[in-house]
């Protein structure tokens, strides 16, 4: 038995595109369709009411090209959509927090654990909550960095606006934490000034590996996995196709073939007033 749908993904821009590049390495015969929401990013500075209508809208469109499993490659939508789309949607649906708090206790057993990510997934305590059930009673620092994104969207991941903005808000875990997890899958394109900041003893936890591997379980004990494929790959935006790529390529270190511009239409919202 072979499922040869594609796999949807998406975030509010081109951070998901950390955990695309993960899976296609773990799972390179899967066709995989994204989506980036680059209208309406950056999600980490907006409610929770706001980034599940949008989480929703996303959802619908992927579910429309026919996928038959959905990974929210974003944090924030993660932690203020994933019991909707799990309830709602109708088809298999995985976020990056658990994965990425696993990882992290597996690393760091022990010792000053930190988490950075936007306001939006650091506010409603969706880290504390998950690690509370994987490791009873470790504490964990939740700090914002809401500049980290638009750096990376712009590709100034590295250079004085980059280190600046990290010793901003990195300050106070320096010298003072054993790990951090990268709460948000833009700021892995920023783990080099992280890391350089923080010191080479400090692990960085980046989800991406964590979600792929869990991908590829999940097609595996459902049925779904793919035969042998190409590992075709479908790229669409809500706005700025051209930034996308341009910015996007750098990242994953090839092309992007066109990415496409698509209207999500905010439609049968089912998670109450929108
Ligand atoms: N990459 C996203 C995350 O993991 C969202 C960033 C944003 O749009 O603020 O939280």
């Amino acid at each position: 038995m072979s499922d040869s749908r594609p796999i949807g993904i998406f975030d509010s821009g081109v951070g998901g595109l950390t955990v695309l590049d993960a899976i296609r390495r773990e799972l390179p015969g899967e066709d995989l369709v994204y989506l980036g929401d680059t209208a309406r990013v950056p999600y980490g500075t907006r409610s929770a009411r706001v980034v599940a209508r949008y989480s929703w809208n996303n959802a619908c469109f992927l579910r429309d090209q026919n996928i038959k499993l959905l990974v929210v490659a974003c944090n924030t939508a993660t932690a203020m959509a994933l019991p909707l789309l799990h309830e709602r949607l109708g088809l298999p649906v995985l976020g990056v927090i658990e994965p990425g708090v696993r990882m992290a206790v597996e690393l760091i057993p022990e010792g000053p654990l930190a988490v950075i990510g936007t306001r939006g997934a650091m506010g409603g305590g969706a880290y504390n909550r998950v690690l509370e059930q994987v490791q009873p009673g470790r504490a964990l620092t939740s700090i914002p960095c809401p500049l980290f994104v638009p750096l990376a969207e712009e590709g100034l991941t590295s250079g004085i606006l980059a280190a600046e903005a990290v010793r901003l808000y990195l300050e106070p875990l320096r010298g003072h934490v054993r790990g951090v997890i990268l709460g948000c899958t833009h700021y892995p394109l920023l783990k080099a000034e992280i890391s350089s900041f923080l010191g080479p003893e400090v692990v960085l936890v980046d989800s991406s590996t964590a979600v792929a591997g869990e991908t590829a379980r999940l097609l595996a004990r459902s049925g779904l996995a793919a035969g042998p494929g190409k590992g075709g790959e479908r790229y669409f935006v809500t706005d700025a196709p051209g930034a996308f790529q341009v910015v996007g390529q750098r990242f994953l270190g090839r092309a992007i073939a066109g990415p496409e511009l698509v209207d999500i239409q905010p439609l049968n919202y089912p998670g109450g007033e929108s």
